[in-house]
C-alpha cells in the first residue's frame, strides 16, 4: 500500500523543540522508525514535511494518484487551515489526523480541529505512537473497504 506522510509547521524542528512536550525523538528519526515499524515494512511511504500551507497543499495534490493513504500531522494548521481541509476533501484519500502531543490538555486554541471530521479518525498524546496507531487505523479501514 502506498502512505502518504505529512508532516507541517515546525515538526522538522522535533527534537530540539519543546522536548517537554514533544520529546527528544527527531523527525527523520520518528519517520524511520514508522517505516520499519512490523506494520510499516509491509508498505511504501513517502515523507514531506513542510512549514508552508500552500506547499502541503500541492504535495496532497500531486500525490493524489499515488497516495493510498495519508498520515497528516498538520502542526498549528490543524486548528484553523480550511485550506488543508479542502485540500484533503478534494482528493478523497483515506485521512488519519495525528498528533504526538495531547491537543485536548493544552492550550484552549490546540483543541479545535477543522480536519478532524473528514478524517477516519484522530490520534493524539501518544508521542510517536500516534503515527503507529494512525498507520494501523488506516490501513484496516482501506482493506475493509
Ligand atoms: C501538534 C499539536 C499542534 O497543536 C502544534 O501546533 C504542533 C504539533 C502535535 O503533534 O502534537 O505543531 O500537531
Amino acid at each position: 500500500m502506498n502512505i502518504l506522510v505529512i508532516n507541517g509547521p515546525n515538526l522538522n524542528l522535533l527534537g530540539t523543540r519543546e522536548i517537554d512536550v514533544y520529546g527528544t525523538t527527531t523527525l527523520a528519526e520518528l519517520m524511520i522508525w514508522l517505516e520499519t515499524s512490523q506494520e510499516g515494512i509491509k508498505h511504501k511511504f513517502k515523507f514531506y514535511q513542510s512549514n508552508h500551507e500552500g506547499e502541503i497543499i500541492d504535495i496532497i495534490h500531486d500525490e493524489r494518484l499515488w497516495a493510498k493513504g495519508l498520515i497528516i500531522n498538520p502542526g498549528a494548521y490543524t486548528h484553523y487551515s480550511y485550506a488543508i481541509r479542502d485540500a484533503i476533501e478534494s482528493v478523497s484519500i483515506p485521512t488519519v489526523e495525528v498528533h504526538l502531543s495531547d491537543i485536548f490538555n493544552r492550550e484552549t486554541f490546540r483543541s479545535k480541529s477543522v480536519i478532524s471530521d473528514i478524517c477516519i479518525d484522530q490520534i493524539y498524546g501518544k508521542g510517536k505512537n500516534s503515527y503507529l496507531e494512525g498507520l494501523k487505523k488506516l490501513l484496516n479501514h482501506i482493506v475493509q473497504k
